[in-house]
């Protein structure tokens, strides 16, 4: 079935998903989250994919969930079909690394959603938000848990008690995105570090990935343990043993992903 709110490509190991309702500025209807539910399995299942790029326009990465869907919801709507967490949440349980490169507007569910990649690369026109206090409501997918975590609990009150937004050198020196970019050159930095990515051992990297995850779920000595665990499995690997020897021998690694 073809897409018609998001755009999906292939770029050699690299698998772009861009969200594409401009005249909304990217609002996040629950057609737009099917179908990214539907893109992101699709790059998941594709053995040439290796890692996966989240992006929007340049005006709004996301300018958050749909108001105009939203306002007629009851409290029966929203609470039997467990909206918005059951459908968001989806992102999260996609094994391979997925890169947000947001320009523009990153509000609300715009700016959950960033968070719930695994990091995020921004232009410097980004601009990061929970207004939903603004019109009446708060965070409803993990706005007030994830924002809490990156930037710890003063900024994110802020952010969250005002709705205002933050722009991208604030957010850089927050820690809520790893790096900052001009606009003009954001997917052609994004793609770069997706392609580094896709070029590692793809084991190692979703083990990486789950590995870094743990860190929010669980204790320092718990999750310390956990990482143990992984990093003796990858001992079992062929790419652990090329990934040294190429060292040894002063070549570059072949990995098999195996
Ligand atoms: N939902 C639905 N439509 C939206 C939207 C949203 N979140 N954000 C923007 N749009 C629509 C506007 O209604 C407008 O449509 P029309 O042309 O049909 O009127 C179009 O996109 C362009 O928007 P603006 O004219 O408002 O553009 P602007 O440049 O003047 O302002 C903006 C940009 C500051 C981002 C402003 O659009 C805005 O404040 N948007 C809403 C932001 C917001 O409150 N987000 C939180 C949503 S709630 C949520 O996300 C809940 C959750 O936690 C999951």
């Amino acid at each position: 079935m073809p897409y018609e709110t998001i755009l999906v490509e292939r770029r050699g190991k690299v698998g772009v998903i861009t969200l594409n309702r401009p005249k909304a500025l990217n609002a996040l209807s629950s057609v737009l989250m099917d179908e990214l539910a539907r893109g992101l399995d699709e790059l998941e299942a594709d053995d040439a994919i290796g890692c996966l790029v989240l992006t929007g326009s340049e005006k709004a990465f996301a300018a958050g969930a749909d108001i105009k869907e939203m306002q007629d919801k009851s409290y029966m709507d929203v609470y039997k079909a467990d909206f918005i967490t059951a459908r968001w949440e989806h992102i999260t349980r996609i094994r391979k690394p997925v890169v947000a490169a947001v320009a523009g507007y990153a509000l609300g569910g715009g700016c959950e959603l960033a968070m719930m990649c695994d990091f995020i690369i921004a232009a410097d026109t980004a601009k990061f938000g929970q207004p939903e206090i603004t019109i009446g409501t708060i965070p409803g997918s993990g706005g007030t848990q994830r924002l809490t975590r990156f930037v710890g609990k003063s900024k994110a009150m802020d952010m969250c008690l005002t709705g205002r937004m933050m722009d991208a050198q604030e957010a850089e020196r927050a820690g809520l995105v790893s790096r900052v970019v001009p606009a003009a050159e954001l997917m052609d930095e994004v793609i770069k570090v997706a392609e580094r990515i896709a070029d590692m051992s793809r084991p190692m990297v979703m083990m990486a990935k789950e590995s870094v995850n743990r860190a929010y779920e669980t204790t320092l000595s718990e999750g310390v343990r956990f990482e143990r665990r992984l990093f003796h499995s990858t001992f079992a690997t062929e790419d652990q043993k090329e990934g040294m020897a190429a060292f040894v021998e002063k070549r570059q690694p072949a990995f098999k992903h195996s």
